[in-house]
């Protein structure tokens, strides 16, 4: 039986078409929850027939309602996985409860060397010559769950963060696709902060 997914965006979507791509593997992807209304990963998704939810943080009136507007969202799909590709938020403790283990993200830098929401151009800033991407278990830290993988993308001279980011995105969106794709036909086993896929 094929795994349930949800996937989480707040942009272009690309991660999720690669997610798309490749469904049917080993799981399905039952919804989309955005965090804003308008984005291309909505596109992507209404252009293959899933299900879009809006949880925009502008329509309620504090963090935590949003928190729980988002858990409930997820749930509302009955997914096994949560996938955060390109979300742009911090997950809070109701998913986090409702989902222990089971929301994954993809980070376009080498955890755990720039975390936060601008880890392509804090790389550049600081001068590194390898940089990449790290797909982790989400817990409730930014960017500092359990890492499940990752891959090296070299800097070269006169690249700027969005030449180098085009280059992790290639790399990223094997990644997590493999990553998925593995996690939803395999599982994993967590001890601390090693994680296996069996
Ligand atoms: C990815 O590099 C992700 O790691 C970062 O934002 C990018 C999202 O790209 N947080 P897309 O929306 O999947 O095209």
């Amino acid at each position: 039986m094929r795994a349930r997914i949800v996937v989480l965006v707040s942009g272009a979507g690309t991660n999720l078409h690669a997610l798309i791509e490749a469904a049917h593997t080993s799981y399905d992807i039952v919804g989309v929850v955005a965090d804003r209304a308008g984005i291309g990963g909505l596109r992507r998704a209404e252009a293959a027939d899933i299900p879009g939810v809006v949880i925009d943080p502008g329509s309620y009136p504090d963090r935590s309602s949003w928190d729980r507007a988002l858990a409930i969202a997820i749930a509302g799909f009955d997914p096994s996985w949560v996938i955060c590709a390109g979300f742009m938020r911090i997950i809070g403790a109701p998913a986090l409860e409702a989902f222990p283990l089971r929301i994954v993200n993809t980070h376009p830098a080498l955890l755990p060397a720039f975390p936060g929401a601008h880890g392509v151009r804090d790389a550049l800033d600081y001068g590194a010559k390898v940089t990449g991407c790290t797909v982790h278990l989400v817990d409730e830290g930014v960017d500092t769950g359990p890492v499940l993988a990752q891959r090296a993308v070299e800097i070269h001279e006169g690249d700027d963060e969005a030449s180098v980011h085009e280059r992790i995105k290639v790399v990223e969106r094997e990644l997590l696709v493999d990553i998925v794709t593995r996690l939803c036909a395999l599982g994993c086993t967590v001890d601390g902060r090693k994680v296996t896929i069996p």
